[in-house]
């Protein structure tokens, strides 16, 4: 008997409506167009804006337009997992409040905090277990409200990201597509480059973590970079090479975009064409764990059947990996 796969059966995305643009980051912070242009590739990036509106706004948003679009029951959906940093509150998780919000019952529901790889990490999480034969639905989110985190006085952050999400579908196959291949890694010793210090339970909120700004998102950004373009481009070669797949082989390389210098980077290392990459940092700067999903509902139109995709990310913690996607429809 051919073995069951996950297959990705939908796309959908949301960005919010408000256009934060360098031209307005020049007037908060000492930085200007041509330096975020050219050391990151982005021009303008998305920001939710609404007291009280967390996370779970954009991945409703996301799931809404993707239960519809697949014209797929709430009720049929078994399992929900949002890859986040940002959850609305420390708990409950905010796949939960999705699923509420959109009515989806029948399911259990969870968070994955893996940064800017959580989509990865997730997708793949996901895909397990409907290869086990447990579920035949799944919804995947990859949710960031980054705004919520950020210094908007300290310029080596404030450029960089934005607010977005996107979610897919998952549904059981026998075809020989979907989820072919996943490499995962994570190394904690990169925590002391990147991290959010304060609210967990080292140092939870107090008067003096918030002033102290311990609260945002502290980034070293050289080793990080640096361990990126090292990173991503080895788990993308071995993930090809246990497959056999060849550059020719692989329609779109599907990048975090953190900073359009990695990508170019990374796609040189693994001699793959841009032409084929999908980039969209220049509209929504770095969305943390909703990246990927984007760019897949961005390029949706243009993927056909049968298609190979090859997915990477690298962030926080460090997390990193790259997922063969074999495209469903
Ligand atoms: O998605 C999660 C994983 N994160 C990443 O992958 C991010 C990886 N890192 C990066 O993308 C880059 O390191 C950054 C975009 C964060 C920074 O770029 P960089 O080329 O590494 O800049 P830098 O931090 O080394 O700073 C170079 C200079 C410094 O000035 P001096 O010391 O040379 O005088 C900074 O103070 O650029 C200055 N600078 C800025 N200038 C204008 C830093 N931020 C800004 C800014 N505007 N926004």
């Amino acid at each position: 008997m051919s073995k069951t796969r996950a297959a990705i059966t939908g796309v959908q995305g949301y960005v919010p409506d408000y256009v934060l643009t360098n031209a307005e980051l020049e007037k908060m912070v000492d930085t200007n167009d041509e330096w975020i242009r050219t050391r990151t590739g982005i021009s303008e990036r998305r920001i939710l804006k609404g007291e009280g509106r967390g996370t779970s706004v954009m991945g409703i948003e996301a799931v809404k337009g993707l239960l519809e679009k697949t014209n797929t029951d709430p009720a049929d959906i078994e399992l929900v997992i949002c890859a986040t940093v940002t959850a609305d509150m420390q708990f409950p998780d905010t796949a939960n409040i999705i699923a509420d919000e959109v009515g989806i019952k029948n399911a259990f529901c969870y968070d994955i905090n893996a940064a800017c790889s959580g989509f990865l990490y997730a997708l793949t999480t996901g895909a397990r277990f409907i290869e086990a034969g447990a579920h035949k639905k799944v919804i995947i989110i990859g949710a960031d409200k980054m705004s919520s985190i950020i210094d908007y006085t300290d310029r080596a952050t404030c450029v960089i990201f934005g607010d977005g999400a996107g979610a897919v579908l998952l549904e059981a196959t026998k075809e020989e597509e979907g989820i072919m291949d996943a490499l995962l890694k994570s190394d904690g010793a990169g925590r002391i480059y990147l991290h959010q210090k304060a609210g967990g339970s080292s140092y939870p909120a107090t008067a003096e973590t918030v002033a102290r700004g311990e609260h945002y998102v502290y980034q070293n950004g050289r080793p990080v970079f640096k361990a990126a373009v090292s990173g991503m481009p080895d788990v993308v070669s071995k993930v090809m090479q246990r497959n056999g797949l060849s550059n020719e082989d692989v329609n779109w390389l599907v990048p975090h975009q953190a900073n359009k210098r990695i990508i170019e980077t990374v796609a040189k290392m693994v001699d793959f064409p841009m032409e084929r990459v999908m980039v969209n940092i220049h509209k929504y700067g770095n969305t943390t764990a909703g990246t990927i999903p984007l760019c897949l509902w961005e390029w949706e139109g243009q993927l056909n059947k049968g298609d190979n995709l090859i997915l990477t990310a690298f962030g926080g913690g460090f997390t990193w990996g790259a997922i063969y996607v074999k495209w469903a429809y």
